[in-house]
């Protein structure tokens, strides 16, 4: 067992599954190094400690109340948790300051989601540093920052004139690529923006779920405009699965069922954890991968489909007619899943945890981008990396039949599994001794070390 060192880190995730589960990587990860990891979380969406004996766990008030517990609306969520937690986070990490340097073992440094931007005042206030950790993309952090630009020069709010303009600012992106979220207020949208990245800015570096290789001339630009250091050492889900961190059980049956399917014929469809649908998207979809024909297993989060509380829109008897050949699942072991050598094809939302392990398991993708950074990684996947297809129109079930077959069965796909297949073999290298990843480990290590 790898020595204490006697450094304690605090860490702080975002309550949102795909910002949890790289954050508890993250965690194990320098617990292995020599750390003592305190994990501090909202009451919502909680971690569940049981699942990782070595962390200690503090739980602090996030003040939601009813309905404001709920991601239906993520912006006016993490703009009310920035707002609330700041008083309890202040208080109980001043007190454990205190008590901790009587005790002996140094608390060194906190690491917290980027999304936290009141976390910098907190952290000035008590002198402690902040370290931030980055769970999208380095490119799409590139969109998010150039907001106040976009808007001055009018490519944000996006106009439907405009949507397939490219933005020369922001090679590859094109209008309709840019990272935007919907809420109430646009506003809301781009002040919650320009604060995440003034105080990550304000930080004494970035923890990034990404490698150098990937994503080499977006962190070479960030690298010249930004003065603190940048650990690129993702992908962390190649260290420690996810399984420890989910929010909602797995359903183990999906892979006994992919075990009894020929190699390269699955079609996985996830929309990860916060995207939804209406209910005649839905509709599409389901005859999209009826007609197909192909073998599907498909993820169908309760909640995904609005006003929905699972199922309840599928036509009565679809899945007896696609008989054995399909699957709905409510939530997949989705590492596992991407693993099986049944899986030929990941229709995604495109979130960037699963963009990463799609890559790093050479599963060629459909993107089907909703919000935010995921319009981003959609077009770096289908147009830079050229290992997915975009589904950009409107669904339809004749499109999507279209696609799936483009990218399951035609030759193109093959092109794009070979071209993957690069990409798979550079994400498993780097995180191995002497690859950039371990390295930048190693440096991030050092660097906590010296505060
Ligand atoms: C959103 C953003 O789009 C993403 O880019 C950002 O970094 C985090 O927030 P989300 O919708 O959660 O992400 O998607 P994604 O980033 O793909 O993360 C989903 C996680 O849940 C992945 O680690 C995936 O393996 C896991 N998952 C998803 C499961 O374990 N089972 C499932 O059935 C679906």
């Amino acid at each position: 067992m790898q020595q204490r060192l006697g450094q304690q880190i605090i860490l702080f995730p975002l309550p949102l599954q795909g910002h949890l589960n790289p954050m508890l990587q993250l965690a194990n990860l320098l617990y292995s190094k020599g750390f003592s990891i305190t994990i501090v979380h909202t009451e919502f969406n909680s971690p569940n400690p049981a699942n990782h004996p070595n962390f200690t766990f503090h739980a602090i008030a996030d003040g939601l109340k009813g309905s404001q517990a709920s991601t239906q609306d993520s912006v006016v969520l993490v703009s009310l948790l920035n707002i609330n937690c700041f008083t309890p986070f202040h208080d109980w990490l001043s007190e454990l300051l205190s008590s901790k340097i009587s005790d002996g073992e140094s608390i060194t440094c906190l690491i917290t989601d980027a999304i936290w931007h009141f976390a910098q005042g907190v952290a000035d206030r008590l002198n402690i540093p902040r370290l931030v950790l980055k769970t999208s993309s380095v490119s799409s952090f590139a969109g998010f920052a150039a907001i106040p630009l976009l808007l001055e020069k009018g490519y944000l709010p996006k106009r439907e004139s405009l949507l397939e303009e490219p933005v020369p600012e922001l090679p590859p992106l094109r209008v309709k690529d840019l990272p935007v979220i919907k809420t109430h207020d646009p506003e809301d949208f781009y002040g919650l923006m320009s604060s995440v990245e003034r105080e990550t800015n304000a930080s004494a570096g970035i923890i990034w779920n990404t490698f150098e290789q990937l994503e080499e001339t977006s962190l070479n630009k960030l690298r010249q405009e930004i003065g603190i250091p940048i650990f690129p050492v993702g992908p962390l889900h190649k260290f420690f699965t996810a399984s420890s961190s989910r929010l909602l059980a797995q359903d183990l049956s999906s892979i006994s069922w992919l075990n009894q399917q020929a190699t390269n014929t699955v079609l996985y469809v996830s929309f990860g954890s916060l995207a939804t649908i209406t209910e005649t998207e839905f509709l599409e979809i389901a005859w999209g991968l009826a007609n197909s024909k192909q073998p599907f297993l498909w993820v169908v989060r309760p909640g995904l489909v609005c006003n929905s509380e699972w199922l309840e829109p599928l036509p009565k008897g679809f899945l007896k007619m696609v008989g054995g050949r399909g699957k709905i699942i409510k939530w997949a072991p989705q590492q596992e899943v991407l693993a099986h050598p049944a899986i030929g094809g990941f229709w995604t939302h495109s979130g960037w945890n699963s963009t990463l392990e799609s890559l790093c398991e050479g599963v060629p993708m459909i993107c089907f981008p909703c919000i935010g950074d995921q319009m981003v990684n959609s077009r770096y996947v289908s147009h830079i990396w050229k290992v997915g297809v975009s589904l950009e129109k409107r669904l339809k079930r004749e499109e999507i039949e279209r696609e799936i077959r483009r990218v399951m069965v035609e030759n193109e796909g093959q092109e794009m599994r070979e071209r993957i297949m690069y990409w798979k073999e550079k994400l498993n290298s780097c995180s191995r001794q002497g690859g950039s990843s371990y390295n930048y480990l190693e440096s991030l290590a050092a660097y906590i070390s010296s505060f």
